[in-house]
C-alpha cells in the first residue's frame, strides 16, 4: 500500500450505466488518468479505475466501476450495484435513443441501488454540437423532475469531467 492507502480516510464505490457508446468509459479514462481514445472497444464484464481526491480534508480514494451498455456483455446487476454510493447515468446528446432509455437505467439504479445514492445525469460528447439531437434544457429538465444533479461533458475534450465526478463525490457525504 502507497501512503495514500495508509492514510485515506473512506473508500467510496460509484458506478457508470448508461447505453453503450455513449462514453463511459472514456469518461472514466479521462477522470482516472487523463487518457482518452478514439476507437475504445465496447466493454465486456466490468472493468475497474481509481483515483485519490481530497474532500474538504478529508482522504478519499474513489472506486469506480465500469460496465457493459450491451446487455449480452453485462455483468450480474445486483453485485454491479452492491454498496455504490455514487452513480453516473451517461446518455449521449448526438443520440435520442440514448436519452430515451435513461429512463430504464434510471428504474434499474432504483431498482437495485441503495436509497441514498447520489445519481448524476450526464450528457456526454458535448464537443459534438452541430449532431445534437438532445437539448440541453431537455436533459436538466428531466434531471430536476428526478432530483438528479446535471451535467453535459466531453470526454474527449476534457469538458466538465473532473465536474461530474466531484459533483458526484462530494454530494456524497
Ligand atoms: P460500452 O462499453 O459499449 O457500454 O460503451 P461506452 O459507453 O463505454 O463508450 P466508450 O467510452 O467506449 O465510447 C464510445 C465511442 O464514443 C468511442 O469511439 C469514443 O471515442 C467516443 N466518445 C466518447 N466520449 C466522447 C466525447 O466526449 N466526444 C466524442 N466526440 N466522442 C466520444
Ligand atoms: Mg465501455
Amino acid at each position: 500500500a502507497d501512503a495514500f492507502d495508509e492514510q485515506c480516510d473512506y473508500l467510496f464505490k460509484a458506478v457508470l450505466v448508461g447505453d453503450s457508446g455513449v462514453g463511459k468509459s472514456n469518461l472514466i479514462s479521462r477522470f482516472s488518468k487523463d487518457e482518452f481514445k478514439l476507437d475504445s472497444k465496447p466493454t465486456i464484464g466490468v472493468e475497474f479505475a481509481y483515483r485519490n481526491i481530497k474532500v474538504r480534508d478529508k482522504l478519499i480514494k474513489a472506486q469506480i466501476w465500469d460496465t457493459a451498455g450491451q446487455e449480452r456483455f453485462r455483468a450480474i446487476t445486483s453485485s454491479y450495484y452492491r454498496g455504490a454510493l455514487g452513480a453516473m447515468l451517461v446518455y449521449d446528446i448526438t443520440n435520442q435513443a440514448t436519452f430515451v432509455n435513461v429512463e430504464k437505467w434510471l428504474h434499474e439504479l432504483r431498482e437495485f441501488g441503495g436509497e441514498d445514492m447520489v445519481v448524476v445525469l450526464v450528457g456526454n460528447k458535448s464537443d459534438l454540437g452541430q449532431s445534437r439531437e438532445v437539448e440541453r434544457e431537455e436533459g436538466k429538465g428531466f434531471a430536476e423532475r428526478e432530483g438528479l444533479c446535471f451535467m453535459e461533458t466531453s470526454a474527449l475534450q476534457n469538458l466538465n469531467v473532473e465536474e461530474a465526478f466531484l459533483e458526484m463525490i462530494t454530494k456524497i457525504h
